[in-house]
């Protein structure tokens, strides 16, 4: 029987643990993030793109596992016309729905493999996201680049230095251009990552930041990494950056809505937010 790790945030992906992996809570430096989750994102890929493909949609832009799309939420504003960077682009679902609404996006990700399933789409559908490996906290972009820079659930939990990844964004963007963002809802971090009845059950502090990693019993070598900010941490890392928030999106579970992602579910669902979606314009 698959146990969830009780220490686990929700968008860890790795459900059961492998049999040599342990996790903790531990600090962890953003080399160390960086080693782990880049070639931890290139062995899960292929499986992250045949379980969730279908959901997020070849061109289809949603922001978590509830399904809220920005056709819907239209947090970006209108990207006609726009220079638009998705940061963590995976396979740049984001991006071609950004495309097809006639923004010139482009893509960014760490990982290689999850790179080449943005090819492999582009191929497919022939709306192609130029992309581009790298890290949200060092854009290869020259300042004032961007009118839109977006990430869904991409790169900003999986970093440590934050406040570079944040001081990133708004070099690249213009003044008056918008950054967007969709993460895990940080009060998720006070529950197991179940999606039962279990994981309604608050058992951690909402206010503990220390990561969750997962290492290799045998090795010790630390091969997955999440980072925890509480809602006001966000509120104060947009706000020392020089951006103005203006909207925290807390989607609600569907009715009728039964898909399962980890730890989200409509059995959560019902009770918590599971996502948190955030928007902020640069001064
Ligand atoms: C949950 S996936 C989201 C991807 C895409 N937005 C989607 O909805 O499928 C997170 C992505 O962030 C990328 N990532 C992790 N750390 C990163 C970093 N430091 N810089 C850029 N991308 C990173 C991973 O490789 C992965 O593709």
């Amino acid at each position: 029987m698959s146990v969830p790790d009780p220490l686990a945030p929700d968008s860890r992906h790795h459900a059961p643990l492998p049999d040599s992996t342990r996790s903790q809570r531990r600090e962890v430096d953003e080399e160390e993030s960086r080693r782990a989750n880049g070639p931890d994102w290139d062995a899960y890929a292929d499986e992250y793109q045949a379980t969730h493909g279908a959901f997020l949609g070849d061109a289809g832009f949603v922001w978590g596992p509830e399904g809220l799309t920005e056709a819907e939420a239209r947090v970006l504003g209108d990207v006609a016309g726009k220079d638009v960077l998705e940061v963590g682009s995976g396979a740049g679902q984001c991006s071609r729905w950004v495309r097809t609404r006639g923004g010139r996006a482009v893509g960014l990700d760490l990982s290689w493999r999850q790179l080449q399933h943005s090819r492999r789409i582009d191929d497919d559908t022939g709306v192609v996201v130029p992309s581009v490996q790298g890290t949200a906290t060092d854009l290869p972009f020259a300042d004032a680049t961007y009118d839109v820079v977006f990430c869904s659930f991409g790169a900003l939990q999986f970093v440590s230095d934050i406040e570079l990844a944040v001081a990133e964004a708004a070099r690249v963007l213009r003044p008056g251009g918008r950054f967007a963002f969709s993460i895990t809802h940080p009060t998720r971090w006070a529950f197991a990552d179940d999606p039962s009845e279990a994981g309604l059950v608050a058992s951690q502090s909402y206010w503990d930041r220390t990561p969750y990693v997962e290492f290799d019993s045998d090795t010790g070598r630390v091969s997955y990494v999440e980072h925890h900010r509480t809602l006001g941490d966000w509120v104060a890392l947009l706000a020392g950056a020089g951006f103005r928030l203006h909207t925290l999106l807390e989607p609600e579970w569907p009715e009728g809505h039964d898909r399962v992602w980890g730890g989200w579910s409509a059995v959560r669902g019902k009770y918590l937010p599971g996502t948190a979606v955030l928007a902020a314009d640069r001064g």
